[in-house]
């Protein structure tokens, strides 16, 4: 096999990931994640973050090593992310891919952590087609994007103009006393309720509004408002129904104008990732909106979908096989780095 073989590293927000991929094969997948240090918050503690992940870094990359079985002399490469995310702890990853590929002699590549959202469904579905249309919905970002090139042209064509869609499932589940990370605890108790309960507003979805742009802070607090009219009549909250109906407003306002986006554009498939992408309904009704539209669905398992080290391995070795050139030593990592 001479595809490349190249180890990500992933560390721009609490989970401390290292992935080991072979062109389009994963490896390895290992992350060591602080969630549960930052739970008591009810939300990712910077500080905490950074030390977590260097007390991480080097016992995640020898495990992702072990697991996949190949020496580190072998590598064609060492991927990290560079940005965007939580300065200090971006900080950690790049400092550590620079100390390997420096001492390894290998060659170093800074990447999007956007772009490798995308480009981990390689490892599940094979080669993306270009250009490729990805809906990224997780706790930082919620933004549609059209990439020509997965490696060096990704275009948003809009994005969340307040909350990320993860972190409205977080605020929401905070309201219900769901605890953090809110979106699985949504995601489980909505499987019991019914989605028609109650109408929660769909944000930016009049005909004047920005067509990819998505809204989720006036939907937070119409949920919030409906919980405590309940709680002042004395009434309980049904849960169960919050939650399902909540999650069917941010379903419907993503899987709507992500279509939307690929029917403008041409495209004829739709990629959906980050930690959102692993919602139950989201997933469903994606699917039956793609077909009825001749799109194509392509959402990774739930463990890519999340932060890990296999997506920035998957778009390092995109770009050895293509050419592109490696970082310098003195690579930035840049909190605030656009696509
Ligand atoms: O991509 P990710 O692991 O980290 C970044 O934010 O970059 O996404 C984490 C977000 C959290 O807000 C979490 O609540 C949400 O993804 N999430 C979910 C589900 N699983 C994780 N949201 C809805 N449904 C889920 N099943
Ligand atoms: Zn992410």
């Amino acid at each position: 096999a001479d595809e490349p073989l190249v180890l990500g590293i992933e560390t721009s927000c609490d989970e401390t990931g290292v992935g080991i991929v072979r062109g389009h094969t994963l490896l390895a997948d290992a992350v060591a994640s602080s969630v549960d240090e930052h739970a008591r918050f009810g939300g990712v503690v910077p500080e905490v973050a950074s030390r977590a992940h260097l007390e991480a870094m080097v016992p995640t990359i020898r495990r992702a090593l072990k697991e996949a079985g190949v020496a580190a002399s072998d590598l064609d490469g060492i991927a990290v992310t560079a940005g965007p995310g939580l300065a200090g702890a971006l900080l950690v990853g790049v400092a550590a891919a620079k100390a390997y590929a420096y001492a390894l002699g290998k060659p170093l590549y800074g990447v999007n952590h956007l772009a490798s959202h995308i480009c981990v469904d390689q490892l599940e579905h094979g080669a993306l087609p270009e250009p490729t249309m990805a809906l990224l919905v997780s706790g930082g970002h919620s933004s549609l994007l059209l990439a020509p090139d997965i490696t060096s042209d990704v275009r948003p064509l809009g994005s969340t103009i307040d909350d990320a869609a993860g972190e409205a499932f977080d605020k929401v589940a905070r309201v219900l006393g769901l605890g953090f990370p809110g979106g699985p605890a949504i995601d489980r108790h909505a499987r019991e309720g019914d989605p028609d309960a109650i109408r929660f507003p769909r944000g930016l979805t009049g005909p004047r509004d920005a067509a990819y742009d998505f809204s989720f802070s006036g939907l937070k607090t119409a949920v919030a408002r409906w919980i405590e009219a309940r709680r002042r009549d004395g009434q309980d909250v049904p849960v169960a129904d919050v939650a399902a109906s909540f999650q069917e407003a941010v379903a419907d306002v993503l899987t709507r104008k992500a279509v939307r986006a690929c029917k403008d554009n041409g495209v004829d498939h739709l990629m959906i990732g980050g930690g959102v992408a692993a919602n139950t309904r989201l997933r469903a009704l994606a699917e039956e909106r793609c077909t009825a539209a001749g799109i194509r669905l392509r959402v990774p398992r739930p463990k890519l979908c999340t932060d890990n080290g296999a997506m920035v391995a998957a778009l390092g070795a995109e770009m050895v096989a293509r050419n592109r050139p490696a970082s310098t030593l003195d690579l930035p990592a840049d909190s605030s780095l656009p696509v």
